[in-house]
């Protein structure tokens, strides 16, 4: 059974053409006019686009005492409304626990997945059985991909040393380290200096982690990337301070990769004075929304290209979980939602004000992360043999975001009120039409795990270049007589 989207606009990462995409097997195998098949989706008006990535969410992820609220089902069934065919969680080991046995039980949740996942691995601790498990993890598991916490201190937190020689084993196995950079101990600090002068409400939160501390923990990661020989990638890049030292780093030749969310582009701080604790409990985060400043240079970093992705970090909480933290915002479960809101949001703040280009949305929600992730152009691109993971975009539908018509499980959405314009009017995961307009067709379990094989193309490079310039003992002619 063949499909054909028909009439529409092919809008890649780097091209925009008329053209019809037929589809068999799940795979793209024709792309040309006036192409014919069994069933027809019309995309008149429509632009045809790769499927959205998202490569930052929790679903179903122990945390704060709790679990968020999202699971593999209805995060993925969110995702797919909003036009994201691929997700990449993270599979966190207990401390002590063998990273190949938080695997299983990561193996077990994403069965129920709607569309197609990964999983980045995450060194919550260190020692001889993390770093022989990494190289299992690599070669045996298809994930290239280690999460690094510079933040929740006493939790998932990991120290320099730690992070260093987890850095060099990611060099010698080809993967890619990632870091969650905020300085974990001053944080920690400031949060019981805030508490211990009254301050307890959701704002603490904010007033605990300013941007210098964001700034300083990615200058950190950068060097220690830079002296251990791999790339780097910054998960939810929030501030001017971390991207300038991501900025600085990529012209000093480094490779280093930063990823805004929708939700530090297009909220900001003032959400956390407000009246209703709510309101602002919801919206705790970490790193927490910044002023206008901060998102001014987060948008200019996409346009740019000193910041390459758009990601939502999604980890939803309830509002009876965020209420865990009345009394003291440090218990607050940090996360929010995003996935279904993603590319409407991006494409009504980014591509409809003229911030960025339709192929420059692209790029940030699908094809540069599909690169680094070592997956393109199976995913990310629209091309003969890559996956059919595909969204008809309709410039022209338009909603209001509200809690009451999502998809997510919780009872709140920190969108609220917006009003989108761009939408999805077909989703398709690997050629299955997932959602139709409001029409949501998802089938539990379509979901498949994507391999992902290390030694990207910049690891290699890189290494190369480690290689040549590594320190070498001169070999010397003139020695001195002992003792002179
Ligand atoms: O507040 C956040 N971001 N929660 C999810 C865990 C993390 O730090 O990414
Ligand atoms: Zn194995
Ligand atoms: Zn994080
Ligand atoms: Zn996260």
């Amino acid at each position: 059974m063949t499909t054909v989207i028909k009439g529409g606009t092919i809008v890649t990462a780097d091209l925009t053409y008329k053209a019809d995409v037929k589809i068999d097997g799940g795979k793209i195998i024709e792309i040309g006019p006036n192409l014919s098949g069994d069933t027809t989706l019309d995309a008149a008006g429509c632009y045809i686009m790769p499927g959205g990535i998202d490569p930052h969410v929790h679903l179903e992820m122990p945390f704060m005492g709790t679990y968020s609220a999202d699971d593999f089902e209805s995060g993925t069934r969110a995702a797919l409304a909003g036009g994201t065919t691929m997700v990449v969680d993270f599979c966190l080991p207990d401390p002590g626990q063998s990273l190949l046995d938080a695997l299983k039980r990561w193996d077990n949740k994403a069965t129920r997945a709607n569309c197609d996942y990964s999983f980045h691995m995450s060194v919550t601790w260190w020692g001889e059985q993390v770093f022989n498990e990494m190289k299992a993890v690599v070669a045996h598991h298809g994930i290239n991909t280690f999460k690094h916490f510079m933040a929740y201190k006493g939790a998932l937190m990991v120290n320099d040393d730690e992070m260093f020689a987890s850095f060099q084993r990611c060099a010698e196995l080809g993967a890619l380290p990632l870091v969650h950079a905020e300085n974990g101990d001053v944080v920690a600090a400031m949060q019981q200096k805030l508490m211990d002068e009254g301050n307890d409400g959701p704002e603490g939160h904010a007033y605990s982690r300013p941007p210098s501390v964001e700034g300083e923990a990615t200058n950190r990661a950068i060097i220690i990337a830079d002296m251990a020989g791999v790339p780097l990638y910054v998960v939810h890049t929030s501030c001017e301070q971390s991207h300038e030292a991501i900025r600085r780093a990529r012209q000093n030749g480094m490779r280093v990769y930063g990823e805004p969310l929708i939700q530090h582009l297009t909220l900001d701080e003032s959400e956390y004075f407000n009246k209703d604790w709510d309101h602002s409990a919801r919206r705790v985060m970490s790193p927490p929304f910044r002023n206008k400043q901060h998102q001014d240079s987060l948008w200019a970093g996409l346009a740019s290209g000193s910041l390459q992705v758009v990601a939502t970090d999604h980890c939803a909480f309830t509002t009876d979980q965020k209420r865990t933290g009345l009394g003291d915002f440090r218990k607050i479960p940090n996360g929010t939602g995003g996935l279904e809101d993603r590319m409407p949001m991006l494409w009504t703040y980014g591509v409809a004000t003229g911030r960025i280009t339709m192929n420059e949305f692209v790029a940030v929600t699908s094809t540069n992360i599909a690169k680094i992730l070592n997956i393109y152009p199976r995913k990310g691109a629209i091309l003969v043999g890559a996956d059919a993971d595909l969204v008809v975009w309709d410039p022209k539908r338009s909603k209001t975001i509200s809690a009451k018509s999502q998809q997510s499980s919780i009872d709140y959405n920190v969108f609220e009120g917006k009003e989108v314009t761009g939408l999805p009017r077909y989703t398709l995961t690997r050629g299955v039409v997932a959602v139709e307009e409001s029409l949501m067709k998802t089938q539990e379990g379509h979901g498949q795990f994507v391999k992902r094989e290390p030694f990207q193309a910049v690891n290699k490079a890189l290494s190369t270049w480690k290689e040549l310039t590594a320190p070498r003992k001169v070999e010397r002619t003139g020695i001195p007589a002992s003792g002179v």
